[in-house]
């Protein structure tokens, strides 16, 4: 068995906890267990993120996702100390990050990890070029290379032609991809998100999110992705940290979160989410009879049960699910709808 990849981001135990002797209330199990009301009424404290464990893995879009104040900006800005952790531990590519200096910490935060916000960060009398090389200024690049590698990023988020302008001669998505190419033009292991979309009005802000799947399919560049919004999260994470009064209430990817959530606050949470659009067809397979496994439209296991549903329907047959030339499963008309219709596994109706 071969050792899996250290992870970029490892969390364990991590508490943030806002207030008076904060640092009592992770020591102390009975101040932990209490609820946000119960908590602020015996301590004046507000637990912002508690106990929270997770690895962010290579090369994935991980997301942070809940509702308003549950906990998401906290934990993610934990993550480069930008917000002291009262306890736990972190660590980038199997480095202590709470034993780092200041030195340390400031390396991490300009080379290692960049954060893209909601409200964009941009200098206002600086032009699109000059905002974009920012981050490489602060890291000491000269000025000829620092611009040279600016434009390539400006190009890279579709800006092209509007180097000279100032922020305020730019729309909010075009300021939002400044900010983006800004970010990446640093080079970053790892690139962290806060919400930067959530002002976008809804076409442009399906144009960014698109252009981040993008970006993460061609540079395989891991990221956290916060959102409050759960068709964002699904759309693009790999996997989803679902954040409930700053504890993880599920991780999974979205078809675990959407096929089966953890408890009735996930079930609530996900309930209106179109389930065809999420699942994948490894829901609905069951074994091919010996007539079924060489006709039929074929899809590969990660094909939507939506996309399944149109091919069946298209050729009235059964559809096979092939991988590597082999013949996994088959779905039916029967499974599909079961899916769709929250049968648990989607196999009660074709049985
Ligand atoms: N500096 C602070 N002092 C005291 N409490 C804080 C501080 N920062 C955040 N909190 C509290 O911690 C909790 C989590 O806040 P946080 O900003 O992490 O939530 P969020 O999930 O990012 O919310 P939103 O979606 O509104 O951005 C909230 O109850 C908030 O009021
Ligand atoms: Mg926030």
């Amino acid at each position: 068995m071969s050792t899996p990849p250290t992870p970029v981001f490892s969390v364990r135990d991590l508490w943030k906890v806002f207030g008076p002797k904060a640092g009592r209330v992770p020591a102390d199990p009975e101040l932990g267990a209490l609820d946000a009301a119960g908590l602020r009424e015996r301590t004046g404290c507000t637990a912002a993120v508690r106990d929270v464990s997770f690895d962010v893995r290579k090369g994935e879009v991980f997301v942070v996702m809940g509702l308003s104040g549950s906990g998401k900006s906290t934990l993610v800005r934990c993550l480069t100390r930008l917000i002291e952790p009262t306890s736990g531990a972190i660590s980038i590519d199997g480095e202590d990050v709470m034993s780092m200096d200041a030195g340390r910490l400031r390396e991490l935060r300009r080379h290692r990890a960049s954060m893209v916000f909601q409200h964009f960060g941009l200098l206002p009398h600086r032009s699109v070029l000059d905002n974009v090389a920012y981050g490489l200024e602060i890291q000491g690049v000269g000025r000829a290379e620092r611009r040279a590698r600016a434009a390539e990023f400006v190009t890279k988020v579709g800006l092209e032609g509007m180097e000279s302008r100032r922020p305020g001669q730019l729309s909010g998505g075009q300021q939002q991809r400044v900010g983006l190419a800004r970010a990446l033009a640093v080079d970053p292991e790892v690139l962290l998100f806060d919400e930067p979309f959530s002002a976008l009005d809804p076409l442009i802000r399906r144009d960014m999110q698109e252009e981040v799947v993008r970006l993460h399919r061609e540079e395989g560049r891991t990221m956290v992705f916060i959102t409050h919004d759960l068709s964002e999260a699904l759309k693009i994470g790999d996997r989803i940290a679902l954040m409930r009064d700053g504890r993880i209430v599920q991780l999974g990817t979205p078809e675990e979160i959407v096929g089966e959530p953890a408890d009735e606050y996930v079930r609530d949470f996900v309930r209106d989410v179109p389930r065809e659009q999420v699942m994948t067809v490894r829901t609905a397979m069951r074994p091919a009879r010996a007539s079924e496994a060489e006709t039929g439209p074929a899809l590969a296991p990660g094909a939507t049960v939506f996309e399944a549903i149109e091919a069946v329907a298209r050729t009235g047959e059964t559809a096979r699910v092939i991988e590597d030339g082999r013949c996994l499963g088959v779905v039916d008309h029967a499974a599909l709808l079961g899916v769709v219709a929250g049968v648990p596994g989607g196999k009660a109706v074709a049985a």
